[in-house]
């Protein structure tokens, strides 16, 4: 079957699906991404990665700017129309009177908190929803009582943020920061055998990504978490990128802490996160905001932070169910079909270099990293906007209490709605450079803003 055409059969399929109440439904709803869930429910998730008019319906869903082509999903994911139009239903809501509602939304949440964590694997009273996953990290890392010389062990490829949090302990408490080096690609072995070989006798935190934010390198969470608990030591997980990228369950990672932006990969309203705390580890956390003794094991107590916008947290509620509507497996595919379209079509090239691992099993989904040998990666990022409109981030390593580390690289990122003829023009855009090279961008002072 030609992979980018659908069945003759699943489409009729369709049709009958979505019958005369679909066809008439608005596009971009969700009973029309269901809909279109139904119509190839007997397929692999790898076989409906490859069907472009099933996805062309996922793409509906979103209202965007097809000015520009966006490989930078991973910075903060656009949410679908449904989504966006529940937050302002909720707003007008709350806005009537907020003395009435607000507390209605406030504890209607806790529905939310049910579905959240039947759908990723743990048990509600150990999901705490937050901000976003600097919050739901920064509760942790500050939370967790620590003595002068007590060790971390981190890495120079964690989030800024987050290491830069370590370091004002550092500073406040006298603690002690291991910031691990290691080369990308690498192994799921080689980065147990790092973590292992750094643990001393006063080490109390493993701090690491799922998959970083950079080259999406994937860490062995259980294995590393199993070494930690053998010896005493607290696991703090950054899940930022992963939760809603691919599928996994919370519990079956064994971590004691993992924190999430449910604004990247399950594509929620910004604003949203989410902090799993194991149910035991839960009163050894301070709230980042003070919380009254008897909530000392409650998961709320990582919540309490005063008036906010509820109708932000409430429209996380219609992303999962977007998220649902499409199926976690069926999203993962889809990010690893459109990555190693790109990737494929351009590793062939001696001087290109993928930083991320391509093979299997699965191991990169929907970001990756590639650099082109003897182009500065700033100016290959300033080339593709200013000639091809499109986004993507160019990675390079910095100082502390930033991310350190010895290559440069282009963060590509796609999503469920970018389509094959934006990836094939990223494809033909990065041949044009390594064919003709690039203009010389002089600093990264001259980069805008989100690049950076
Ligand atoms: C690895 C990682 N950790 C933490 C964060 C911070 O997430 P948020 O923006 O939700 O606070 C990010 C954001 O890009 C990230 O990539």
């Amino acid at each position: 079957m030609n992979p980018t055409m659908w069945s003759r059969r699943a489409f009729l399929r369709m049709g009958g699906a979505l019958g005369t109440v679909a066809f008439a439904a608005k596009a971009g709803g969700l009973d029309r991404v269901t809909a279109a869930a139904q119509a190839v429910a007997n397929r692999t998730p790898e076989e409906i990665a490859k069907d472009e008019f099933f996805w062309r319906e996922i793409q509906f869903a979103f209202k965007l700017d097809r000015t520009l082509i966006n490989l930078n999903n991973g910075f903060t994911h656009s949410c679908a129309r449904v989504v966006l139009e529940s937050v302002w239903r909720y707003m007008d809501m709350i806005n009537m009177l907020p003395v009435h509602y607000q507390g209605q939304v406030a504890s209607n949440i806790q529905t939310i908190r049910l579905r959240m964590a039947a759908e990723f694997g743990c048990d509600p009273e150990e999901l705490a929803l937050t901000r976003g996953a600097s919050e739901s990290l920064q509760i942790v890392q500050n939370g967790i009582d620590l003595k002068a010389g007590d060790e971390v062990i981190t890495t120079e490829q964690d989030y800024p943020r987050m290491l830069t949090t370590w370091d004002q302990r550092m500073r406040r408490d006298g603690i002690k920061v291991t910031r691990l080096q290691f080369p990308v690609p690498t192994t799921q072995d080689d980065l147990y055998r790092r973590f292992e070989k750094a643990i001393t006798a006063r080490t109390k935190v493993f701090h690491f990504c799922h998959t970083t934010n950079l080259t999406a390198q994937l860490f062995p969470v259980q294995r590393l978490s199993r070494l930690a608990r053998s010896k005493g030591i607290v696991t703090i997980v950054d899940g930022a990128h992963a939760l809603g990228q691919f599928p996994f369950k919370l519990r079956d990672l064994e971590c004691d802490a993992y924190g999430v932006s449910l604004h990247k990969w399950l594509m929620a309203p910004i604003g949203n996160g989410c902090l799993y705390v194991r149910r035991e580890m839960i009163p050894k956390f301070w709230p980042l905001q003070a919380a009254p003794e008897q909530q000392d094991s409650d998961i709320r107590k990582f919540e309490a932070i005063g008036t906010h916008p509820w109708a932000i947290r409430a429209g996380l509620g219609e992303a999962l169910a977007f998220h649902q509507a499409i199926g976690a497996e069926r999203k993962a595919a889809r990010f690893r079909y459109l990555t190693l379209r790109w990737a494929n079509a351009l590793k062939v090239h001696p001087r290109i270099k993928i930083l991320s691992n391509l093979g299997e099993p699965a191991e990169t989904w929907a970001v990756a990293a590639v650099n082109i040998d003897g182009i500065d990666v700033r100016s290959l990022a300033r080339f593709l906007m200013n000639k091809y409109r499109i986004i993507a981030v160019p990675l390079v390593g910095g100082a502390p209490p930033n991310q350190v580390f010895d290559y440069q690289a282009l963060r590509v990122s796609p999503s469920i709605y970018t389509t094959l003829e934006e990836i094939d023009t990223f494809v033909m855009a990065m041949e044009e450079a390594l064919k003709n090279g690039v203009p010389t961008t002089p600093d990264a002072e001259d980069m805008p803003e989100w690049m950076i």
